[in-house]
C-alpha cells in the first residue's frame, strides 16, 4: 500500500508523517526543513526560546524548504502570546498547541488563516477541541510519547487511546486531520495507525536521534545507549513527563545555585514558587541539549530503546516509506 498524502489547511505533504515539535532547541530549522524536504511535515519546537530566535528559526527553515512546516507551542509557556505573534507574523503553515488548552489562540490563528492543531490525550478534550473555532486538526498523543504527557493513564498506548478519541471526533462531525502520536517508530506502526482511521502519524524520538536534530552529540549518544524511558513527576509544571533516567535528580539544576536565575519560562512553575522543590526544567533540558547530560533532563518516548542508529532524515524516510517491514532502527 502506498502511503497517502497529508493535508493541513491548504498545504499538502507527500507523506503522512509529522515530526513532532521538540523543545528546548531539539527541532530547529535544519531538522524541520530536512523533514519537509523529505516529504513529511516539520515542526519547530518553540517553547522556552526568545521570540527573536523563533523568528530566525522560521525564516531559516523557509530558506531551506518550500515544504510543510509549522511551530509547536506550549500553552503553559510564559511567552506563549508573544511566540504566537511571531508565528502569525511569519505566516507559518500551522501551529500545534499542547500543554494546556484555551480557545482564544485558535480563534486568533483562524483570523489570520493559519490552521491550529490541538494536541490532546482524551475523548473529553477531543469534544472540546472539535467545538473550538480555529482547531483545524488534532494530534492524539499517547502516554508513550517523549516529554510532557496528557493522558490520565500515563502509560496508555496509542493503540488503546486512539480509537475512543477518533470515535468521539467522528461523532461530533470533526473533519480535519487526526494524527496519532506517541510510540510510533516504523512503517508497520504507520500502517496500523492509518488502518485505525488516522490521517497521519507524529513521531518525535526517532527524529530527535537524527543527524539533523539540534541535540548535542552527547545527548544523541544518551538516547542511543538508553534501553528505555520512564514516566516521572519530573516537571515543575505539575504534568507528568517521560524521560531517560540516567542520573540522580539531585544533580538537576536549581535556581539560586551556581548563579542560576529564573527566566520565568512557565506561567506556573512549582520550582519558582519553592526552589527547594523540583529543579529548573529550562536549564535541565538546555544542559542535555548542550551535552551536559549528567546534569540534564533527556525527554524520550518509550520506544527509545529500539533506536540503535543515528540516521539522516532522508534515511529515516527511506525506511518509513518503503515496503512495510519492522524498521531496524
Ligand atoms: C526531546 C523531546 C522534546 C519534546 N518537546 C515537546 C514540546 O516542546 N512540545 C510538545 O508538544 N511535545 C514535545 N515532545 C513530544 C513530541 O512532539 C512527540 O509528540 C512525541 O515525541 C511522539 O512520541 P515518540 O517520541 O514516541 O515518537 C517532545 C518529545 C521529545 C522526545
Amino acid at each position: 500500500m502506498n502511503l497517502p498524502e497529508l493535508r493541513i489547511g491548504d498545504k499538502v505533504a507527500k507523506y503522512p508523517v509529522v515530526q513532532g515539535g521538540m523543545s528546548v532547541r531539539i527541532s530547529l530549522h535544519k531538522l524541520v526543513s530536512a523533514v519537509a524536504n523529505a516529504g513529511g511535515v516539520g515542526t519547530i519546537g518553540g517553547m522556552a526560546i526568545p521570540p527573536g530566535e523563533l523568528r530566525d528559526e522560521i525564516q531559516n527553515a523557509k530558506k531551506l524548504s518550500n515544504g510543510v512546516m509549522g511551530v509547536n507551542l506550549m500553552y503553559a509557556g510564559y511567552q506563549f502570546d508573544r511566540l504566537l505573534d511571531v508565528c502569525i507574523k511569519e505566516k507559518v503553515d500551522f501551529v500545534a498547541i499542547g500543554a494546556g488548552f484555551a480557545r482564544e489562540p485558535f480563534k486568533r490563528l483562524k483570523e489570520h488563516g493559519i490552521p491550529g492543531m490541538a494536541i490532546i490525550s482524551s475523548a473529553k478534550a477531543a469534544r472540546v477541541a472539535a467545538k473550538t473555532e480555529g482547531v483545524s486538526g488534532v494530534i492524539v498523543e499517547s502516554g508513550q510519547a517523549g516529554g510532557h504527557l496528557g493522558p490520565k493513564d500515563p502509560n496508555i498506548s496509542i493503540w488503546e487511546l486512539f480509537p475512543e478519541v477518533k470515535d468521539t471526533l467522528d461523532k461530533v462531525g470533526f473533519n480535519g486531520p487526526v494524527i496519532a502520536a506517541g510510540g510510533i517508530l516504523d512503517r508497520l506502526d504507520i500502517d496500523r495507525a492509518l488502518a485505525m482511521g488516522a490521517d497521519g502519524v507524529q513521531m518525535g524520538t526517532r527524529f530527535a536521534v537524527s543527524e539533523e536534530s539540534a541535540a548535542s552529540p552527547g545527548m544523541k549518544q544518551a538516547w542511543l545507549k538508553s534501553i528505555g524511558s520512564q514516566v516521572e513527576d519530573w516537571s515543575p509544571t505539575g504534568m507528568l513527563s517521560r524521560a531517560i533516567v540516567p542520573h540522580l535528580s539531585e544533580r538537576l539544576p536549581k535556581i539560586g545555585i551556581n548563579g542560576l536565575r529564573c527566566e520565568n519560562c512557565l506561567k506556573a512553575c512549582r520550582h519558582r514558587d519553592d526552589p527547594s522543590l523540583y529543579h529548573c526544567i529550562r536549564k535541565a533540558l538546555t544542559n542535555a541539549q548542550e551535552g551536559n547530560v549528567e546534569d540534564g533532563l533527556i525527554f524520550a518516548g518509550n520506544r527509545v530503546g529500539e533506536i540503535s542508529e543515528l540516521l539522516s532524515v532522508k534515511e529515516i524516510f527511506n525506511r518509513l516509506v518503503g515496503q512495510p517491514q519492522a524498521m531496524e532502527a
